[in-house]
């Protein structure tokens, strides 16, 4: 057997990197392993938006090929009946960028197909039970195979990207998760959005409700709800939830495919919003990148955006390295990983992680307030609204908040934890 160079473990983001590493290098014959849990298409309310930026990404990867998907050009707010179109800023790229929603099952399979038909990406059904350790020095990782028997895989750079239910991370980063919401989700069919490019999101008392179409017939509905109250959705109570308090508050047009979605049978789906920083905990011989390593708030839809961009920069810094033997030296080396993740990754992030304090503020006054506020300021429109719906090209909103609405943005406390989000 060649010699095995990489290790990846797991993922939309791993069938990505396994592509990648081939594509530069595949002259000097590196094999890559990429090594994923279940190879059919995940059923998952997550990952269906991929942002502009995200993208663009995904062409500087050479894989914009791969998605077949619904072009998306922004989002419209609606509160008590009033409604702002905040739109992506699109004008200087070519007509095609634009943001993408799809089944996010249909992209990770298309992408495992790509990466599975090079010739020395090697892609297998396993279980990665745990890192392979010696004297501080991961050497690669044990996993058990599809028949369950067990096996080690050894390589000199294993990169971790299971995801955020990572049991992995634990020696990789400082991993701290807060888990404020949990998402909920239902498929609505038979109904159309007021504008079919432009997502819908309805900011109403108990929770914000997001509307977009992830295929020509299907329009996924997210609702987000804190922690503290999410009912069960075993015992009824969810779909009692959702019919009396959210349904009365979704756009007429799309009431009774809402119902409708919420009586079908094992249609509502849940997910924790997990948000964790980047602590990483740099190992000779292992990188930990996407969710395991770094979660923000799902409500922006960011979250493969940033690990796109990451991939994009571990590809770069790994490119010019055609000898990875000495685990130390190269641990050093991929320190400036984590400086250059920071501008896109920090700028999500934040970003993420207080707008869905906003678009959750509805049920309490003093928050209700700075919601207002908020689409008074995008209601400005120009270069305001354009701050927010870039999220990766631009931080001008939080700059603007923090020149302008200081009180008010602290009242929600998040300067303290500004810092700790990147
Ligand atoms: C409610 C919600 C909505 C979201 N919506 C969006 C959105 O619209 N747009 C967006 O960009 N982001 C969104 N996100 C975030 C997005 O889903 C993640 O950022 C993205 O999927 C991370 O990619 P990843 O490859 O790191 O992890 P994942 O996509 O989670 O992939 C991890 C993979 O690892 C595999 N795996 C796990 N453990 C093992 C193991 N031990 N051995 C082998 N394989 C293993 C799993 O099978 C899985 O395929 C959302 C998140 C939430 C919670
Ligand atoms: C699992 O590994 C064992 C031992 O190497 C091998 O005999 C078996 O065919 C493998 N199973 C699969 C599905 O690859």
């Amino acid at each position: 057997m060649a010699e095995q160079y990489i290790v990846v473990v797991a993922g939309v983001i791993a069938s990505l990197l396994g592509f990648v590493f081939l594509y530069y290098n595949s002259l000097d014959g590196r094999q890559v392993l990429v090594i994923e849990r279940n190879l059919n298409a995940p059923n998952r309310i997550a990952g269906e938006n991929l942002l502009p930026g995200g993208y663009l990404k995904l062409i500087e990867l050479g894989l914009q090929d791969e998605i077949d998907a619904q072009r998306i050009l922004g989002y419209i707010l609606y509160k008590d009946g009033k409604n702002v179109l905040v739109s992506f800023p699109l004008e200087k790229f070519q007509p095609h960028v634009a943001g993408r929603n799809f089944h996010n099952g249909h992209f990770f399979q298309k992408l495992q197909k790509k990466a599975a038909s090079l010739h020395n990406v090697n892609l297998e059904q396993g279980t990665v039970i745990s890192l392979l350790e010696e004297n501080g020095i991961v050497k690669g990782v044990h996993y058990k195979n599809k028949s369950g028997q067990m096996l080690t895989a050894y390589a000199p750079l294993t990169i971790v990207c299971n995801g955020c239910f990572s049991n992995l991370r634990r020696s990789l980063c400082y991993p701290k998760v807060d888990i404020p919401s949990y998402t909920v989700g239902v498929i609505l069919t038979n109904c159309k959005l007021p504008n079919e490019n432009y997502g819908a999101l309805i900011l109403a008392d108990p929770s914000p409700v997001l509307f977009y179409p992830i295929s020509s017939t299907e329009i996924r509905c997210l609702v987000n709800i804190p922690s503290e109250i999410v009912p069960s959705v075993s015992n009824g109570e969810m779909a009692h939830f959702l019919k009396t308090l959210v349904a009365p508050k979704v756009l007429p047009e799309l009431y009774n495919s809402f119902i409708f979605a919420i009586e079908k049978k094992d249609n509502i789906r849940t997910m924790p919003n997990k948000i964790m920083a980047a602590a990483p905990h740099p190992t000779p011989g292992a990188i930990l990148i996407g969710d395991a390593f770094n979660m923000r708030h799902g409500i922006t839809g960011g979250g493969m955006t940033v690990a796109l961009s990451d991939v994009v920069i571990l590809r770069d810094l790994l490119r010019p390295l055609h000898d990875l033997s000495d685990a130390s030296a190269i641990c050093k080396y991929l320190e400036s990983f984590y400086t250059l993740r920071k501008p896109m990754s920090s700028t999500i992030n934040i970003l993420a992680n207080v707008l869905q304090k906003v678009f959750s503020a509805s049920s309490n006054p003093a928050m209700e307030n700075l919601q207002q506020t908020f689409l008074e300021y995008l209601r400005l429109g120009g270069v305001f609204s354009y701050g927010i719906s870039a999220i990766k090209l631009s931080i001008s909103f939080l700059f603007h908040c923090i020149i302008w609405r200081w009180p008010i943005v602290t009242s929600i406390s998040f300067s303290q934890t500004l810092v700790g989000w990147g």
